[in-house]
């Protein structure tokens, strides 16, 4: 297990809880995905990009505002040329590395990253993933195989559908067969995405979601490699966000043109990375304030679990088994 160490925990506490500052930047790194996947927003939204030297930037600022954590995490970071400097800058700075991608260049690219701290892949089913994502599964097989090889410890990151209920078990022995992560979180209908896709590809059928969620929390309880506290696996089971949301504290959202926003739900423009970062989250703190407070949830597993180990709720410190 790759959790924080207690020096990093209390860094992180007094960085958010003494200093109200940020943790994590999380970063749209690229503009472009080489997926469509229906379900995703990100991709639908092209834009300009930061260059080499403007991320660079951003890191140092970020690095002295006390951030220890870089997340590269949309469109697609593996599509970007520079993304191996790009890391080695952060760790160079001090900060400790993550990414999320759709595994596609994977078995290209692995040996790229070895200033990669955390790698996540989405894995979103075996039998449905082709119709889920619009590829051939074992592409993803063969990147996360190749990664395990160049020493990433992986978590494989599956988007609970309609379509995939049934596969979650089988998902999980996948997992499990390959030595590496898993973690869950429900299908989030996105405003600005067609309704017909949300009408496809929807948790409907409430009885069948609930049961396949109850399986997943015995599963965890008899020790399979699901990184989700049960404290989060009940509040996905009732798909009732029941937390105070703590994202915007936790995290700064940076996207692709150097925006910076306030999650990723809302996406609310707080300002530019060019004005400097503890400006603009001095500046912002009543608008991100007021997100928080008018806002009805969501059960993004990353926003849920942050939040609720700033609580420091013991189950979630105990049982949440990721970064
Ligand atoms: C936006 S993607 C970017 C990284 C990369 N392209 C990938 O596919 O993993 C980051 C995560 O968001 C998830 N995601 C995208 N659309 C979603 C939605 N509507 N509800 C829940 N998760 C979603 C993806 O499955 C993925 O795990």
């Amino acid at each position: 297990m790759r959790s924080f160490s207690l020096r990093l925990a209390s860094k992180a506490l007094w960085q958010m809880r003494v200093l109200g500052r940020p943790f994590v930047l999380s970063h749209g790194i690229n503009a472009s995905c080489n997926l469509k996947c229906s379900f995703c927003p990100y991709w639908r939204r092209p834009g300009q990009e930061m260059s080499t030297p403007e991320i660079f930037d951003m890191l140092k600022d970020a690095r002295s505002f006390g951030i220890g954590v870089y997340n590269a995490w949309t469109v697609e970071p593996l599509l970007r040329t520079d993304l191996p400097a790009i890391l080695r800058h952060a760790k160079s700075l001090g900060m400790i590395t993550s990414l999320i991608t759709n595994g596609r260049l994977l078995r290209q690219r692995a040996k790229d990253l070895p200033d990669l701290d955390f790698l996540s892949v989405s894995v979103d089913g075996i039998k449905s993933y082709r119709e889920l994502r619009g590829i051939d599964l074992q592409e993803v097989m063969d990147g996360i195989k190749a990664a395990k090889a160049a020493g990433h410890e992986i978590l494989m990151n599956c988007v609970i559908s309609g379509k995939n209920m049934e596969e979650l078990e089988d998902l999980v022995h996948l997992a499990e067969s390959l030595g590496v992560w898993i973690s869950f979180e429900p299908l989030h209908e996105s405003r600005g995405i067609d309704e017909k896709v949300w009408d496809d590809l929807g948790i409907r059928d409430l009885p069948r979601y609930e049961s396949a969620v109850d399986r997943l929390m015995e599963l965890k309880k008899d020790g399979a490699p699901i990184i989700n506290s049960q404290t989060y696996l009940a509040m996905i089971k009732s798909l009732k966000p029941r937390f105070k949301c703590h994202a915007s504290d936790i995290i700064l959202h940076v996207a692709s043109d150097g925006s910076i926003e306030n999650c990723r739900v809302h996406k609310g423009h707080l300002g530019r990375v060019s004005d400097g970062l503890a400006g603009v989250w001095a500046s912002s703190k009543e608008r991100r304030m007021k997100t928080v407070r008018e806002c009805q949830g969501c059960l993004f597993f990353g926003y849920v679990e942050n939040s609720l180990l700033y609580e420091l709720v013991p189950e979630v410190m105990a049982h949440y088994e990721w970064m």
